[in-house]
């Protein structure tokens, strides 16, 4: 039996949904601790490909159960899409999905109130637009409306009132009607009563019964509204932390926490990124590597693998192990950079600080690899690599001073290498 925690460990889009379903094989539960749809995790099983917000990965595999924490802040119409899509495509979901009563809903209002935010320039961040600030900050101020309250008209209809009261100002000019709104969410609370549940019990239970626990994280350690680079960071916390919090088990369940890093970098939307390369090059990294987001379709910013980062992110997470993807991405670089440090005016920075004054002015320092120039995609074996893709494997392990335990060389399940 183990408890695994995956968390992302750069700004997002590692590449999670491939190594949360690839682990998820030897899963009995896969269960999801924060963020909300503004995650997109896309697995491909056999040429087909499922992208999924809200459900985890796990689902894929049909003997796992699959929870989703108090931590994550649920869109139910995205929960219900989810479920009738994977439904169509033969995937059973209904028996073996549930949701905390806890966790926090996303109504139509946040999404208004996100979209509006961002059309300002002065509070522009480049969110996804799903709503996820406004539906974390109605939690925190607690006035926001959980699972359970979909359950009951009375309390919804009480709770949907004093919130578009109380944002009456800023939601001035919106059409918005309360009943019809009270319909549709009791409507959604119905569908999936279900499959709403204590998750912290059956979590529990579970980890007593030593069943094989899989948890997963979304979004990235450097988009950690406390340790990521604020403000250009999202509402929840994606490091390890949550991954208790958002689903009521204590830390000293956790047997391992695997960071999933991308060979290179990438981060869609606002803030600073030290190791960016400039776009003429970034269009071309990103037509190799497909690097569009999965929820919004954006282009994605891509640069250098970034090791100060990396070490940051190892120390936030206490990471056990590390999984490198799209290692297949760099197969046609001649020279490869990666940076091992940060300088400001000269001077050597050995710890990173996020904040966005100090993180904007830091200048990296690279050292230069040959690149392997070959295809590494049908590789299975780590020695089967070349002795370029080997080092650099080894370089990145050496410098973050965790074992690399897994490569994935392609989007397939099978394109993947173990190291343990
Ligand atoms: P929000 O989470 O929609 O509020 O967006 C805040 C920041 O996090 C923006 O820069 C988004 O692009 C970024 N972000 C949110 N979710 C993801 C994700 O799943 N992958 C990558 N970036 C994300």
């Amino acid at each position: 039996m183990s408890v695994r925690v995956i968390v992302g460990a750069q700004w997002g889009d590692e590449g999670k949904g491939k190594i949360v379903d690839l682990l998820g094989t030897e899963s009995d539960v896969v269960a999801r601790f924060q963020g909300g749809a503004n995650a997109g995790h896309t697995v491909v099983v056999n040429d087909a490909q499922f992208i999924l917000h809200l459900i985890p990965s796990g689902i894929l595999h049909p003997d796992v159960t699959c929870y989703i924490g108090n931590g994550v802040v649920i869109d139910p119409a995205e929960v219900l899409r989810e479920i009738d899509f994977l439904e169509k495509k033969g995937v059973h979901v209904r028996n073996r999905l549930f949701i905390s009563g806890y966790a926090h809903v996303i109504l139509p209002y946040h999404q208004i109130l996100d979209k509006k935010k961002e059309r300002d320039p002065n509070l522009f961040l480049g969110t996804t637009g799903r709503g996820i600030g406004p539906a974390y900050v109605d939690k925190v101020d607690r006035i926001g409306i959980r699972m359970i309250d979909l359950l009951n008209e009375d309390v919804l209809r009480e709770k949907i009132s004093l919130n578009l009261q109380l944002k009456a100002d800023q939601l001035a000019g919106q059409e918005i009607n309360r009943d019809v709104m009270v319909a549709e969410y009791l409507q959604f609370g119905e569908q999936l009563r279900a499959n709403v549940a204590d998750i912290s019990v059956l979590l529990n239970k579970d980890i007593k019964a030593g069943k094989n626990v899989l948890l997963e994280g979304a979004q990235g350690t450097l988009l950690d509204v406390d340790f990521g680079t604020y403000p250009f960071v999202t509402s929840s916390n994606p490091s390890v932390g949550s991954a208790c919090s958002g689903l009521g088990i204590g830390p000293t369940n956790i047997d391992s926490v695997i960071g999933v890093f991308k060979a290179y970098t990438t981060r869609v939307g606002e803030g600073p990124f030290p190791t960016e390369f400039d776009e003429e090059f970034a269009k071309r990294v990103r037509s190799w590597g497909n690097e569009f987001g999965a929820t919004t379709g954006r282009p994605r910013r891509c640069g250098w693998f970034d090791a100060v980062l990396a070490r940051y992110s190892a120390r936030i997470n206490g990471l056990t192990g590390l999984a490198i993807t799209k290692l297949d991405v760099l197969d046609q670089f001649g020279t490869i950079r990666i940076c091992t440090g940060y300088q400001i005016e000269g001077e050597f920075v050995e710890n990173l600080l996020t904040d966005r004054q100090t993180i904007s002015r830091v200048e990296p320092v690279y050292e230069e690899m040959p690149g392997w120039q070959q295809p590494t995609s049908d590789i299975r074996e780590f020695e089967k690599l070349s002795r370029e893709a080997q080092n650099y494997v080894k370089k990145i392990e050496e410098l973050i001073e965790v074992p690399v335990t897994l490569i994935s060389v392609g989007s397939e399940r099978k394109q993947t290498i173990i190291c343990e």
